[in-house]
């Protein structure tokens, strides 16, 4: 059966049919405002109709930054989109002409739906315990347990971003400080761009030029792209947000031991600039070192399309 599987982003969605070998057939995206929730629904609804009008479709999966009900109908909170409570699969199903039929629309953790897509299609295809981190405009987690998506009692398991890894730390959406994902995100890679920007001026000539001069204008993949031509800032930038994210790995792999820790979101684009330091500082903070197997760490294969792909194979199970 054919699904569509709808990641939802910040201030974009993407939407694709896929097959159920994980093949994309076909895609479309829209714009949208993380504040502004019903032009969200409004979104969904029309890449429905779009992605529909060719294609026969089963089931729609939604990929959703947040904690997620149990039932995988309703977003009860997230830290960067304003759902709370939030019945999304139903304010969808009310925007499609009839109600959208018999197609099954079912919510998913954005993560988990990556992660899930990661462990049957990609670089865990081979893998029974996998830990998945997407490292994006926040950081999720997935846990994959003896081939099984780990959900938890209440649906909210591997909200790994929200673990403090600093007291008093920089303040989180989640309402607490320090949590893993104010150090292991795009946006954190961001931030400590736009402060050195400010404190080391001399150094940051590249990226200033790549942000037209105006810190606040510097993205993620500006960053990228200068360490990739051997900015020395921009490289240091993608280390420390590679420490983090291995440090935090070795922590949660204290608690579950997985064989493979496949690291996803935008910033997987920078490789092995990437890659080494969070394998390094993983090593480095791995308890029992030399004394244990060690999980593999590796980027994901199906890079920013993973959520859209999981959630669709997720919805038509
Ligand atoms: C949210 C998670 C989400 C992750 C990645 C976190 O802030 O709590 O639910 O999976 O961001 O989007
Ligand atoms: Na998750
Ligand atoms: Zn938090």
């Amino acid at each position: 059966m054919h699904a569509i599987g709808v990641d939802i982003g910040g201030t974009k969605i993407a939407a694709g049919v896929v097959d159920d070998e994980g093949r994309i057939l076909a895609s479309t995206r829209r714009d949208t405002a993380p504040d502004d929730v019903a032009s969200i629904d409004q979104a969904i609804a029309e890449v429905y109709q779009e992605l529909s009008a060719d294609h026969e479709v089963g089931a729609m999966g939604l990929a959703a930054a947040g904690f997620v009900s149990p039932d995988r109908t309703s977003v009860l909170f997230a830290p960067n989109i304003a759902w709370r409570e939030y019945p999304l699969a139903q304010r969808v199903r009310e925007l499609l002409p009839d109600g959208g039929g018999d197609v099954q629309i079912v919510v998913e953790n954005d993560a988990n739906a990556a992660g899930w897509a990661e462990f049957r299609f990609g670089v865990g295809r081979d893998a029974t315990d996998m830990l998945m981190l997407t490292v994006g405009t926040g950081l999720g987690g997935a846990i994959i347990s003896e081939r099984e998506l780990v959900r938890g009692k209440w649906g909210a398991a591997a909200e790994v971003g929200h673990m403090r890894v600093v007291p008093e730390g920089h303040y989180c959406g989640c309402g607490h400080e320090g949590c893993w994902e104010q150090y292991a995100s795009g946006t954190a890679l961001v931030r400590d761009g736009q402060s050195a920007v400010i404190s080391q001026p001399g150094r940051a000539a590249r990226l200033l030029e790549l942000c037209g001069g105006d810190e606040h204008k510097l993205t993620g993949p500006q960053i990228t792209q200068a360490a990739q031509e051997g900015d020395g800032l921009a490289v240091e930038l993608l280390a420390t947000l590679g420490r983090w994210i291995g440090e935090g790995a070795a922590s949660v792999t204290a608690l579950l031991d997985p064989e493979l820790i496949v690291i996803g979101g935008g910033v997987g684009a920078a490789g092995d600039l990437l890659l080494q330091p969070v394998r390094k500082a993983f090593a480095d903070q791995l308890s029992a070192r030399g004394h244990r197997p060690e999980a593999q760490i590796e980027l994901a294969e199906h890079g920013n399309e993973a959520g859209m792909v999981g959630a669709a194979d997720l919805a038509r199970r």
